[in-house]
């Protein structure tokens, strides 16, 4: 069997619609959409449409044990209060623990004070600030790219990357695994979309020779999200380069955490500043903050400049979020922190292997713990809530049918107590 995945997701057009009524003749008819003509023009719509607070079910049901919730909690550092009820947070991707850095609280109340709550408007309109600039080149230089661009959020960045680079002539070979936001924006394109197993750098190559075009991107999670396991950015960087193509790769968990000094992925792997090299990181995890940025060669983000639709209609972030982005990469550069985090992974795994829980190949923050179905998932995740402990069950569709797990993560703020007190609960848990 062609483990292989391969699809050809259409561009959006409206002229399909368009010649279907005219050919109809008659512009009173309700046009039947069908792919890829999912978009229709308000001219051409008709003009009496049904009521849409029918009975109808806009929205398949959801059966309950994938059923979704806010978990509503009052959060102070690793500290959270759920339903009056205080618990130690192992469910955060603040690894850093500087979402509540002194440093970088006062340094968005100072611009808050000064700037005011809000940008105003996009930043090719006029919610541009100078902050932005330096934020953008002190990531670049920290992460060793030539030019760094500024994006709402990971969301935003990968929704709008992709479409920006991925036309009809484009394939994007993307991993199996990779997050929501990139599977999103390879949809958003109109390029040809080619899946690999997770970290299968033999299937990629495979695929890659049957499925080559004019314009090859790969795409694919550095740390990924809900497994902690690395991508090999070496081998994907040798197959970009193979290809002639590009490699996108979103370390919006590694920056911070992965490398001795928090760089990330490309750090370890001397792959920063590759000139085929696009990367994004995010602000919102490990600097403890909110938005992302894309790191690239100046032609690139001089390029996205133009074409990042996302950046280009959208809101800038506030000037004080940025200032908080700043702070904390200056604390990050410290390298204290860092070091702090590694060592508690390190001690996370020390504990759990001498109580033989079930770890996942992963040395970063993200620990996994692999429980199958989702009853089993939330029951745990219920029982350490009720110990104290936050850890989310993460169920189907977030990660694939049958691998329903714990996501424990990790961070510097955490105490050793904490850590040991942990796994002593999951180690009950679990048995
Ligand atoms: C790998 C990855 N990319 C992007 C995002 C989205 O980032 P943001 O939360 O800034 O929208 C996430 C969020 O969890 C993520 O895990």
């Amino acid at each position: 069997m062609d483990l292989l995945h391969s699809v050809q997701l259409p561009p959006l057009s409206t002229s399909g619609v368009r010649q279907k009524m005219q050919a109809g003749g008659n512009r009173t008819l309700r046009p039947v959409l069908t792919q890829p003509d999912s978009i229709v023009d308000s001219a051409d719509m008709p003009t009496s449409m049904p009521d849409m607070l029918d009975s109808r079910n806009w929205f398949s049901p959801i059966p309950e044990n994938r059923r979704r919730a806010f978990n509503q909690g009052q959060r102070q550092g690793v500290r959270i209060e759920v339903n009056g009820k205080e618990m130690v947070n192992f469910a955060s991707n603040d690894y850093l623990g500087l979402s509540t850095h002194p440093d970088v609280c006062r340094a968005a109340i100072e611009l808050i004070e000064r700037h005011g709550a809000g940008s105003g408007a996009s930043r090719l309109i006029s919610g541009d600030d100078p902050l932005y600039h330096r934020l953008e080149q002190e990531l670049a230089a920290w992460k060793g790219f030539e030019a760094a661009l500024l994006v709402g959020s990971g969301m935003l960045a990968n929704m709008g990357l992709l479409p920006a680079l991925g036309n009809r002539h484009t394939t994007l070979f993307c991993d199996r695994l990779n997050h929501a936001s990139l599977v999103d924006g390879a949809r958003l394109s109109a390029a040809h979309v080619v899946r690999f197993k997770h970290l299968d750098i033999k299937q990629l190559k495979k695929s890659m020779q049957k499925y080559a075009s004019e314009r090859t991107l790969i795409v694919s999670d550095g740390v990924f999200s809900m497994d902690g396991d690395c991508a090999n950015v070496g081998a994907l960087l040798k197959l970009a380069e193979k290809y002639d193509g590009l490699l996108i790769l979103d370390d919006a968990h590694g920056f911070g955490t992965a490398g001795k000094d928090g760089r990330g992925l490309s750090s370890v792997n001397g792959a920063a500043g590759h000139p085929r090299l696009i990367e994004i990181g995010t602000c919102g995890k490990a600097l403890g903050s909110y938005g992302a940025f894309i790191l690239g060669s100046s032609e690139i983000i001089e390029g996205l400049r133009q074409r990042l639709r996302t950046m280009t209609y959208s809101t800038a972030l506030p000037t004080h979020v940025c200032a908080a982005s700043l702070a904390a990469l200056h604390v990050q550069q410290d390298g204290t922190v860092v070091r702090k985090l590694q060592q508690n992974v390190a001690l996370f795994r020390q504990l759990a292997e001498q109580l033989s829980l079930p770890l996942s190949p992963s040395s970063t923050p993200i620990q996994p713990l692999l429980l199958g179905d989702d009853h089993a998932a939330l029951q745990a995740s219920g029982t350490l809530a009720q110990r104290g402990f936050f850890v989310s069950a993460i169920r189907p569709p977030t990660v694939p049918e049958g691998t329903a797990r714990l996501r424990i993560t990790l961070s510097a703020a955490h105490k050793e107590e904490d850590i040991a007190a942990l796994t002593q609960a999951l180690a009950e848990v679990m048995n």
